[in-house]
């Protein structure tokens, strides 16, 4: 089968079209033909595993380098999240039949970026969405899961407001979709000036661009602030919030553990830590089947051109989701 393969840490380049051995699948395995996956913030974190790109506590960079390869890559085929069909079965499999169009998550397994991808039956797989693509179903396994799993946790309340800083990503996109027509929140999107026109597309009240404005500045307060890459701090942020206002990272390290721990002695406004550590699909599947949660597509590129979808991600072009699509192999 055609895959692309990375067998070597470095820029988009590394990302080559090669012929590899089909997956097989094991008992309780089904075999996916992907018709479509995505380029994802773990696609190009795992391209180049470096710790500059590693927005986690330093002790777990080690093991997690030794996962994704010390001097070269481990996870050779990248491609976290898919939609396909059911091509085969494991002989024990009872949850999935040939021919079924199912989408879902592999996460830091990847495999993806290839014709064939073998997978668990209970994994974070479920039927497609009738009403969408694959193109389009590809692209919400992965923001749906993790943002439904850490906005759940926050507990919001309807007519809340929650400010999410990084409202454009993978992450922040699915996050802004279901804080307001899921949980009812007043949702103010931060991100980029190329990206102001896609957060309002995604249903955000407001949206303010960091590059022109610090919205830590502007006097407004809000119940949450979900900051996804830690790029304004919690102290800078305080008098962003409410009084027993929260805020959640959901990238962090050991200082800001630390500040966790203190905040939960110290003082009405707590800063959170947040971790998806369940990556349950079905809650996705509904929301997906509900049209509640939507993928808006800026850009697709066939699979032999992985290297230039990757280029054009780094490149700051992204307006959107970017898809790798195999339905023409
Ligand atoms: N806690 C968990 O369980 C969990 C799970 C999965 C992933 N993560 C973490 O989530 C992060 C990746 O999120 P993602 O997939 O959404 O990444 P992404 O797709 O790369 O998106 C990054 C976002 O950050 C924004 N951004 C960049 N610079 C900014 C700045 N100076 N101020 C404000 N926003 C800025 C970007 O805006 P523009 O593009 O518009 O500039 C974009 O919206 C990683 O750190 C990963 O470790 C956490």
């Amino acid at each position: 089968m055609k895959a692309v393969v990375n067998e070597e840490f470095g820029p988009p380049e590394v990302l080559k079209l090669k012929e590899v051995d089909k997956p097989i699948p094991k008992e309780k395995e089904i075999q996916i033909r992907i018709h479509a996956t995505s380029v994802g913030f773990g696609d190009l974190a795992a391209r180049n595993f470096t710790y500059k790109i590693f927005h986690m506590p330093a002790p777990l960079y080690p093991p997690m380098k030794f996962v994704f390869g010390l001097r070269k890559p481990k996870k050779t085929i990248l491609g976290a999240e898919f939609s396909g069909i059911v091509e085969d079965t494991g002989r024990d499999v009872t949850l999935f039949k040939k021919g079924d169009e199912v989408f879902g998550y592999v996460g830091d397994k990847f495999g993806c970026y290839a014709e064939y991808m073998c997978m668990a039956q209970d994994g974070s797989v479920a039927l497609k969405p009738p009403n969408m693509s694959h193109a389009e179903a590809a692209t919400i396994p992965y923001g749906g899961i993790i943002a439904h799993e850490l906005l759940r946790k926050m507990k919001i309340q309807p007519n809340q407001k929650i400010l999410i800083n990084g409202a454009s990503g993978g992450l922040g996109s699915a996050a802004v979709q279901l804080a307001k027509h899921h949980f009812g929140a007043e949702v103010t999107g931060v991100c980029g000036t190329p990206r102001i026109e896609f957060v309002k597309s995604l249903g955000a009240d407001k949206v303010i661009d960091y590059m022109l404005e610090d919205f830590t500045r502007s006097g407004e307060t809000y119940d949450i602030i979900f900051d996804i890459l830690n790029k304004s701090s919690f102290g800078r942020s305080k008098n962003s919030l409410v009084k027993n206002g929260r805020y959640i990272l959901a990238s962090f390290g050991m200082r800001q553990i630390l500040t966790m721990l203190r905040t939960k002695l110290i003082g009405s406004k707590k800063l959170i830590c947040s971790m998806a550590l369940k990556e349950d699909i079905v809650p996705v599947k509904e929301l997906a089947d509900a049209g509640t949660l939507k993928a808006i597509i800026d850009k697709s590129f066939p699979l032999e051109q992985a290297a230039e979808a990757h280029k054009y991600v780094e490149d700051g072009h992204k307006k959107g989701h970017i898809v790798i699509t195999l339905d023409h192999l």
